[in-house]
């Protein structure tokens, strides 16, 4: 089921006119809903000087001058230092800082591997807590705003997500502490998308596709509202508008979330299936 659809282009140039002539970084911006956003934030009209990045940057084309691509890991401290020197250096003052690269795995959580678990936290929790304290460094004082793509699985898990949805509830509890004791001259805005048409899935579960979590929206609606949020300056944006009932709604009636769940066990029984099978028929591969 796809909800929402397409906002039209004069309302989209109506939304974006206080995002504009703005300094502003995008992580993730190489796919998905931080290029959907980069796509959106990049008009020279709108006058914005813009540092996108990711591991694969380069290979986004078409940009005009106002963007500098750079290649960096975010999930490692030297990938966010180099990011924020470049970004120091190119745009000078960051207005607007959006730590949105991010992944999951897709999998049964059942196995003893450390640095594992390390590397999905070093990306989705780690690296935006650590840009947050640089970036208000950075700031000394000025005024700033940082946006996070947390995700819907931040508020609630889903089976097959378990570290996934530790990582972005870690990012929740974060945000909700930080602002506590956040300066004035820094924005927060917490975005929390539900299932997107993105890399996402193919990142979580590979080449085996057993659909994904629903509803799903797409990726330019995850943006548009997403960019209406940090314009308005919302503390936190649910793109997807019957989330939050839904939760209510599930709360309310336990059994109702219990279904929702146990279409969710079946769709992870189905990949773990297809899984073994798959990497059966490779090791026989393997021994021929
Ligand atoms: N799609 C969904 O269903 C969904 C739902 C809720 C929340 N989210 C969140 O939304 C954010 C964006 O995800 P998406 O759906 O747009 O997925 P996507 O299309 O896979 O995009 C992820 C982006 O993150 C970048 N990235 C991954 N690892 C990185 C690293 N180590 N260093 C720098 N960049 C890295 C990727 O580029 P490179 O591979 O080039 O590095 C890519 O640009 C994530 O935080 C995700 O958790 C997604």
């Amino acid at each position: 089921m796809v909800v929402d659809n397409k906002v039209t282009e004069l309302n989209l140039r109506k939304k974006m006119k206080h995002l504009s002539g703005k300094c502003i970084v995008i992580t993730g911006a190489s796919s998905g809903i931080g290029k959907e956003v980069l796509d959106r934030l990049c008009d020279p009209a709108k006058k914005n000087r813009i540092l996108a990045c990711s591991r694969t940057i380069e290979k986004l084309t078409g940009y005009d001058k106002n963007v500098t691509l750079f290649n960096c890991d975010v999930s490692t401290k030297d990938g966010v230092d180099q990011m924020m020197e470049k970004a120091e250096q190119v745009l000078g003052t960051i207005d607007v800082l959006i730590a949105n690269a991010g992944a999951p795995y897709y999998e049964k959580f059942d196995y003893v591997n450390w640095e594992r678990i390390q590397n999905i936290f070093n990306l989705n929790t780690i690296s935006p807590i650590y840009t947050y304290t640089k970036y208000l460094k950075h700031l000394n004082g000025r005024e700033g705003h940082m946006v996070f793509t947390i995700s819907a699985m931040g508020e609630m898990a889903i089976p097959g997500y378990t570290l996934y949805a530790a990582t972005k509830f870690a990012m929740k509890g974060f945000q909700e502490a930080v602002r506590l004791e956040a300066p004035k001259n820094l924005k927060l805005t917490a975005v929390y998308p539900v299932s997107t048409a993105t890399n996402f899935f193919k990142v979580g579960a590979g080449e085996i596709d057993v659909g994904h979590p629903f509803p799903i929206q797409k990726a330019d609606v995850v943006a548009e509202r997403m960019i209406d949020g940090i314009e308005k300056a919302k503390k936190h944006v649910y793109p997807c508008r019957v989330f939050k009932p839904s939760k209510l709604l599930m709360n309310t009636i336990p059994p109702i979330k219990s279904v929702y769940w146990g279409i969710e066990k079946k769709r992870l029984k189905r990949f773990l299936e297809k899984k073994a099978a798959l990497d059966l028929k490779l090791a026989e591969k393997i021994k021929v």
